[in-house]
């Protein structure tokens, strides 16, 4: 495993749209190992793929209740509203309300390629809206009500 560089803010790959994984190889499998370790040296609690320079649809989260890997995601239900400060290891310092849904259903593939479904609430479900929207090209500021200035977790 190793760690990788996370691309700030003003790098052009984190406003690239990221491709569809086809390939369900070691190389993807070394891409996640790296992610994961990258995303708990940052002390973040998710990780997309752009933000290390790959532009692939690979999110990784942890939000303290396990690791979950998400392949070519795709958000499927969303119901409710929340609205919550958030952050991102991209932008460092920087803080802001956004509006997520409060429940949602994702549908993605593991690794190794097999499909799977999961509901995602609170947290979770803001972590998982936060790191697809990397994989747009689209960041949390984008969307953010107000700027403020206290510490969250970093995704
Ligand atoms: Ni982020």
């Amino acid at each position: 495993m190793a760690y990788r560089e996370i691309r700030k803010l003003g790098d052009e790959v984190l406003r690239k749209k990221a491709l569809e994984v086809t390939v369900f190889d070691n190389r993807l499998k070394m891409l996640i190992e790296d992610m994961v370790e990258t995303m708990k040296k940052a002390n973040g609690i998710g990780l997309a793929a752009p933000q290390v320079g790959i532009l692939k649809r690979v999110v990784v989260i942890d939000i303290g209740e396990g690791l979950y890997t998400f392949v070519n995601p795709e958000i499927i239900e969303m119901s409710g509203e929340i609205i919550d400060i958030e952050g991102c290891l991209s932008i460092p310092g920087v803080y802001g309300e956004v509006a997520r849904p409060k429940k949602l259903k994702v549908k993605a593939q593991d690794e190794k390629g097999l499909s799977f479904e999961i509901e995602a609430e609170g947290l979770f479900a803001r972590a998982i809206c936060h790191e697809v929207d990397h994989l747009n090209g689209v960041l949390f500021i984008d969307k953010a009500k107000n700027i403020i200035e206290e510490k969250k977790d970093e995704a």
